[in-house]
């Protein structure tokens, strides 16, 4: 199996890469057009950031997983995959902790003015009365907006500060609420004008795009800060630096709207340039101990893959199949019995969607499952049943 790490990635994990039996090109500087001139004959590419564009899933013929180092998929043409029947993973969870601790930084650097410390000190100045105003953290209002992994992590971590806890996430339950210690809001328009600290935690996609808008940052309260960890595509970002600008928020953040596909770039942004926004360049998951446990679940990723043929974390899958009927065949296990049972499938014009095999022990035996997307006949039901020496039983239910 041929795979190409198209980013940064341990060595200790490429090493166990290579012991899988698999031929590794480790190109840690690749971008979006280069992977496209590179990926002809790899089976499986693995990226952090890097993009990997339609133009690249199309320029292939053996890919079959892309595995995203990380939480985001973004970066990744996924509708191009599906096409083409190319599985995405990704690492969920694996830089949670990272993330978290850069947004518990950037709310205590706010709040201390920690960068403007520095560099009046680096520039000969020592001002205590200036940096001597800071109000303090305890009891503050705090508002986690998505309680995935890493909103997780970062209630854990304010709960010990003494924050006063809300949330809104679309899967909060009361009962997971209550249990991680948070107030559940039901909205974000709800939400943000209750808050002195707002940390945004939610994956990119079309229902999140803009969520953090122009409306919702005109209600945060005077003085509030905004913290993304998560993607710059959540917020209306000329709302965000016209409401800094106001001097009515201040802001830490390690997305922009238009920030470097590359590692190291020249950077022209408003908004990071402004006095009262901490920016960091996208570090958010660069830690060492991240790093190497999105690497370890990589290669667990990968290793399953090549012994089962299975997927796990599996993003691209369609969540509910076209399938409204479930034909269970339990059948001698021997060569044929398929092919027979979906030739007559065919002949019904019934399309089978999922289908699972499983043998029964002494291998006499086996159960399959086959998910149709329409009603198949009686005629091909009675069919199915009267494959003599075939067919043990089969039953037809409703599903969905
Ligand atoms: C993620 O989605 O996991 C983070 O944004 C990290 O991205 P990176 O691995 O490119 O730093």
């Amino acid at each position: 199996m041929k795979v190409l790490i198209a980013d940064k990635f341990p060595e200790r994990y490429i090493e166990q890469i290579r012991g899988l039996g698999s031929q590794v090109s480790y190109e840690p500087r690749f971008e979006a057009a280069e992977i496209v001139e590179n990926i002809a004959d790899k089976d499986v590419v693995v990226v952090r950031s890097t993009k990997v564009t339609a133009e690249a899933i199309e320029a292939t013929q053996n890919l079959s997983l892309i595995i995203r180092a990380g939480a985001g998929t973004n970066n990744i043409d996924k509708q191009a995959a599906s096409c083409r029947g190319v599985y995405v993973a990704n690492c969920p969870g694996m830089n949670s902790i990272a993330v978290a601790e850069l947004a518990m930084g950037l709310i205590c650097a706010l709040d201390r003015r920690i960068v403007e410390n520095t560099i009046d000190l680096r520039n000969g100045i020592w001002n205590k009365a200036e940096y001597s105003q800071a109000d303090g953290l305890y009891g503050k209002v705090l508002g986690v907006v998505g309680v995935g992994k890493i909103g997780e992590e970062l209630i854990k971590r304010a709960r010990v500060f003494g924050f006063q806890l809300k949330a809104y996430s679309r899967s909060l339950t009361p009962d997971k609420a209550k249990a991680i210690g948070v107030a559940c809001v039901p909205s974000v328009a709800e939400l943000v004008p209750q808050c002195d600290i707002i940390s945004v935690h939610l994956a990119a996609a079309p229902e999140t795009e803009g969520i953090i808008s122009k409306e919702i940052i005109d209600s945060m309260k005077p003085g509030a800060y905004f913290i993304n960890t998560a993607r710059a595509e959540l917020v209306d970002e000329a709302a965000l630096l016209e409401a800094v600008q106001a001097g009515r928020i201040r802001v830490g953040t390690d997305l922009y709207r238009d920030e470097p596909e590359g590692k190291t770039a020249a950077f022209e942004s408003e908004l990071s340039k402004a006095a009262t926004v901490y920016g960091t360049h996208h570090i958010g998951a660069s830690t060492t101990q991240a790093q190497n446990a999105v690497a370890a679940e990589t290669v667990r990723i990968l290793k399953l893959f090549l012994k089962t043929g299975r997927v796990e974390n599996w993003v691209n899958r369609l969540v509910k199949t076209p399938a409204n009927w479930q034909l269970v065949v339990r059948h001698h296990d021997k060569p044929g019995v398929l092919a027979a049972v979906l030739s007559c499938l065919k002949e019904d014009n019934v399309n089978a969607e999922e289908i699972e095999n499983v043998i029964f022990e002494g291998a006499q035996a086996a159960c399959c499952t086959i998910q149709v997307d329409t009603k198949p006949s009686s005629e091909t039901l009675e069919k199915i049943s009267a494959l003599e020496g075939q067919v043990i039983h089969s039953e037809l239910m409703g599903i969905g």
